[in-house]
């Protein structure tokens, strides 16, 4: 038997981040440690996933979070390990969570810059299916002389350092762009315990005919939003073939496929949920930075630069279209038409 080629020279998040840090001579070394924080947080919530149904992790946690969501156990959960694992890291000043009415204000790191938004299990209906889940985060650097009051984390995803987001699914997978751009791809090796570098410099494909969206929800959409989604399904024209629907409702999972594959993920706004489902902070703004550094677009609702928006309050929501360049251009030449 011929044997296993073995890599003896694996790019592993430590390494890659070590790496990163080297590039930057006037690194302090604290965005290192956050990360590696964050790090920790998804190997428990991942651990904690894949043990729920043996241990009565599973159903509600019989409370509900400030945007009016039912909070599952492992919501509950997750939120615990992520917030824990970013007071320990010491480099977090304000951190933002779903599960969290209040910004959180890290008094006892009085020196630490950075700020965090998270999305501790996003796809939270799918967890007692075994369906992927993920966590979604976003990092912000404070400026110098920030107080670290609760309000300076209001900030538009064009000032994100980094961001990225985990999925839970048949292996853990996280995927994680920084400022400097460029969209990196790592998978978690279970024996090892560490995270691979498995997707080097992820480019989303310019088009592909899949589009991803809640369609229970298409009479509640504005005009134009019908008659993009009814383009793709009844195209006239050469191409005459109509796109595939692909929706799993997590976004974590839609959106890892959409990078991978290509085509259009959206939740837009609607007449049932004017202000749109998901929140910018820890949603949008986020998934919107990752999508731009592959060579993606994300845009709001009006057409808007999604990184673009500043929300008032830290759980304001959004609509949102990402993906493919050129299927994301033709969503905002649809709206063109309308104006
Ligand atoms: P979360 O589980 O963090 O509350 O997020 C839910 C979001 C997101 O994962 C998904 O894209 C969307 O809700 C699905 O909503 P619908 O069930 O309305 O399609
Ligand atoms: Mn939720
Ligand atoms: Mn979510
Ligand atoms: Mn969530």
């Amino acid at each position: 038997v011929a044997q296993e080629k073995i890599n003896t020279d694996i790019v592993t998040l430590t390494r890659f981040l070590t790496e990163e840090q080297a590039k930057h001579p006037e690194a302090t070394g604290d965005f290192t440690l956050l990360c590696h924080a964050l790090q920790f947080s998804f190997k428990s919530i991942a651990y904690y996933i894949r043990r729920a149904t043996l241990i009565n992790l599973t159903g509600l946690a019989g409370s509900s979070n400030t945007t009016g969501d039912d909070q599952k156990k492992l919501d509950v959960i997750g939120n615990d390990l992520f917030v824990a694992a970013m007071r320990t890291s010491g480099k977090c000043r304000l951190l933002v969570s779903e599960e969290e009415e209040e910004c959180i204000v890290f008094n006892e790191n009085p020196t630490a810059r950075y700020a965090v938004v998270c999305d501790p299990i996003d796809g939270s209906s799918n967890l007692d299916a075994g369906v992927s889940v993920g966590t979604i985060f976003g990092i912000f650097r404070l400026p110098e002389g920030a107080k670290g009051e609760k309000e300076e984390i209001l900030l538009p995803g064009t000032e994100l350092v980094s961001s990225g987001f985990t999925m839970y699914g048949a292996s853990t997978q996280l995927v994680l762009t920084m400022k400097s751009g460029g969209v990196n791809g790592f998978t978690m090796d279970n024996a090892l315990g560490e995270f691979i570098l498995t997707h080097p410099n992820m480019q989303i494909p310019k088009s592909r005919a899949i589009y991803s969206v809640n369609e229970g929800n298409s009479l509640y959409w504005d005009e134009p939003v019908k008659e993009y989604f009814n383009t793709l399904k009844y195209p006239v024209g050469k191409s005459g073939k109509p796109y595939s629907a692909r929706y799993i409702g997590s976004m974590v999972a839609d959106a890892y496929r959409t990078l991978l594959y290509g085509g259009i993920f959206a939740y837009p706004s609607d007449k049932k949920s004017p202000k749109g489902k998901l929140r910018i902070l820890y949603e949008c703004a986020p998934m919107a930075m990752v999508f731009e550094n592959a060579g993606g677009q994300a845009v709001n609702s009006r057409m808007e630069r999604m990184l673009s928006v500043v929300p008032e309050h830290i759980h304001d929501r959004s609509g949102i279209f990402m993906g493919s360049q050129n299927e994301v251009q033709n969503v905002i030449e649809v709206h063109k038409k309308h104006r």
